[in-house]
């Protein structure tokens, strides 16, 4: 299976794609990780990239495009992947069109902006493991504390009230427009996102006919 998650920022593409990868061994590939991995090891990309993120903005096409250029090449993803995170423009979505892989279906989880603000705004982070929490509605077992790792939980620069809100705008005028872009090539599937995690996984295993 090789799919694509689209959805505004905090819609749950990363919560569920980590259930979608472990059920179908295949695995899941987050811009938005390798982004932040590239970040906290302080790589000439991490540097790039990271007034970028922290204030709301997407990282310019060609840095995100060679690295699923890059990541796309290796052996696990023979079998299918998840992309999480990429594309979010048309220019990303053209590049990987013009790699010729086949991409199966694009699901899209719709969620309303308001619902958005309250998640990510809740979410804490571990930046050892890269397991995501939300103060009420995925609490670790121990506050502040990783369950797999036991490192210290962190809200995300960019889960700031103020960058979500810009975060959201982006997604408005320049990912959303993909949506019709799937569509158009009968790759577009959407599911409701709910308000619990596991309502909103039922409806995506339903969707994709597993
Ligand atoms: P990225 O890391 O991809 O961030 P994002 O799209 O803004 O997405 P999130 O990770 O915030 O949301 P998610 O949909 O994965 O939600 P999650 O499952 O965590 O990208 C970060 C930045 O990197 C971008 O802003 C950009 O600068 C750059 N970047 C990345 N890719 C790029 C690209 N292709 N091009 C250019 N720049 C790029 O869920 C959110 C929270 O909600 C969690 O706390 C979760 O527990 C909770 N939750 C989830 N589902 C539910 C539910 N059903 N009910 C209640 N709570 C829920
Ligand atoms: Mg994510």
């Amino acid at each position: 299976m090789k799919l694509i998650l689209l959805g505004a920022p905090g819609a749950g593409k990363g919560t569920q794609a980590e259930v979608i990868c472990e059920k179908f061994n295949i695995p899941a590939i987050s811009t938005g990780n390798i982004l932040r991995e590239a970040i906290k090891n302080g790589t000439e990309m991490g540097l790039k990239a990271k007034s970028y993120i922290d204030n709301g903005n997407l990282v310019p096409d060609e840095v995100v495009i060679g690295i699923i250029k890059d990541r796309l090449a290796e052996d696990d993803c023979k079998n299918g992947f998840i992309l999480d995170g990429f594309p979010r423009t048309i220019p990303q979505a053209e590049a990987l069109d013009s790699m010729n892989i086949g991409i199966d279906c694009a699901l899209s989880i719709e969620v309303a902006d308001e619902k958005i603000m309250q998640r990510l705004s809740g979410r804490r982070v571990c930046l050892t493991c890269g397991a995501t929490y939300h103060v009420d509605y995925k609490k670790p077992a121990k506050e502040g504390i990783c369950n797999n790792c036991g490192a210290e939980l962190v809200q995300r620069n960019d889960d700031k009230p103020e960058t979500i809100a810009d975060r959201l705008a982006v997604y408005h005028s320049q990912t959303e427009p993909l949506k019709d872009y799937y569509k158009k090539a009968g790759k577009l599937i959407t599911v409701e996102g709910q308000e619990e995690v596991k309502d909103t996984t039922r409806l995506v295993l339903a969707a994709l006919e597993f």
